[in-house]
């Protein structure tokens, strides 16, 4: 039986992971997180489940992960828009808090599986698409820059210690919890979840630019079992893989799939104009690929 710590459980993707691994392994579970974004109502189900204990606290109140087998590592302020103002407490959440993971697995001579979220923004708008892990990096705001810092320095610790990690680039991931009504960050989580919310609100649906830019959207479920595969792979990989779903939408098909009403708002800065994952890579070694339909998804949402 495995030993797992999830940091940043209570938020979107770490609560669903949390869900996925209880269903599908007997792994103990520690789950932390300091509650900036996340929400302890998104694991308050899982509080009486033997194989979960949840402790508030942040990453950098850690002092040992000795007893822990595998490590994901969600915790950050996962928000492009907002890391422009918030610059310090960004880099504090999206880098600093990896930095005190790694000294502690370094400190302590102790590796375990590291499976880190990192994100698709560090390819900025590619050259190429669909995109493969090989693409230039190109953070176009702070957040994507902070993603793509912790890549490097996991990188380049791995060349002096024996780190033993897994980099996965998530796309543009939807789900339940995405949208979390208490976070002020909202207006910029995913824009399935905005556009849902808004939608039941009866209020049209707010599309930043004239919506021809286009995401790659990945089901939550497809993107914990990227997580599982990454944790159970029996060879050290030390690498990282995109987790998308390889097909493109625009934000205006995207809300034309979920409402008649619509209105059209000022771009953002710092955005890509596409998103789209080669995934070649984790099929081959992680043997993983999406599962999940994003029409599906919305017709029963
Ligand atoms: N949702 C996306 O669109 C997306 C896309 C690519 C990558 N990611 C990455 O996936 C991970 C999870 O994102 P999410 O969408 O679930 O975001 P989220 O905001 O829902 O969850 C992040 C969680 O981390 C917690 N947290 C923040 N700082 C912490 C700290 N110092 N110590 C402990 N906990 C802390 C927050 O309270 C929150 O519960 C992040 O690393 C993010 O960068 C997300």
């Amino acid at each position: 039986m495995k030993k797992v710590l999830i940091t940043g459980v209570a938020g979107f993707i770490g609560s669903n992971l949390l869900d996925h691994l209880l269903s599908r392994t007997d792994w103990s579970i520690i789950g932390i997180d300091n509650l900036t974004t996340g929400s302890e109502d998104n694991i308050s189900h899982q509080r009486n489940n033997p194989g979960f204990t949840f402790i508030k606290q942040s990453c950098n109140n850690l002092q040992s992960l000795k007893e822990f087998d595998c490590v994901f590592h969600l915790a950050a302020l996962p928000r492009i828009q907002p890391s422009y103002e918030l610059i310090r407490e960004h880099v504090d959440a999206n880098l600093m808090q990896a930095i005190h993971l790694i000294e502690l697995m370094v400190k302590e001579n102790h590796y375990p599986r590291f499976v880190y979220s990192g994100s698709s923004a560090i390819y900025g708008t590619p050259e190429k698409t669909p995109t493969d892990e090989s693409a230039a990096i190109n953070c176009m705001n702070p957040y994507a820059f902070q993603k793509y810092e912790v890549e490097k320095y996991l990188e380049l610790i791995a060349e002096r210690y024996p780190l033993n990690y897994v980099t996965l680039r998530y796309f543009n991931p939807y789900g339940p919890r995405s949208f979390n009504p208490k976070n002020s960050f909202n207006p910029y989580s995913s824009v399935v979840g905005i556009f849902l919310n808004k939608k039941k609100e009866g209020k049209p649906l707010l599309i930043t630019g004239d919506g021809s830019q286009k995401r790659d959207f990945i089901h939550i479920l497809d993107l914990t079992e990227a997580n599982y595969k990454a944790a159970i792979h029996p060879e050290k990989l030390n690498t990282a893989f995109n987790i998308g779903n390889s097909s493109t939408l625009s934000v205006l098909e995207l809300a034309k799939m979920i409402s008649g009403k619509y209105e059209f708002i000022p771009k953002r800065e710092g955005e890509a104009d596409i998103t789209f994952a080669d995934i070649s890579k984790a099929k081959k070694i992680l043997g993983w690929e999406p599962k999940h339909i994003l029409k599906d998804y919305i017709a029963n949402a």
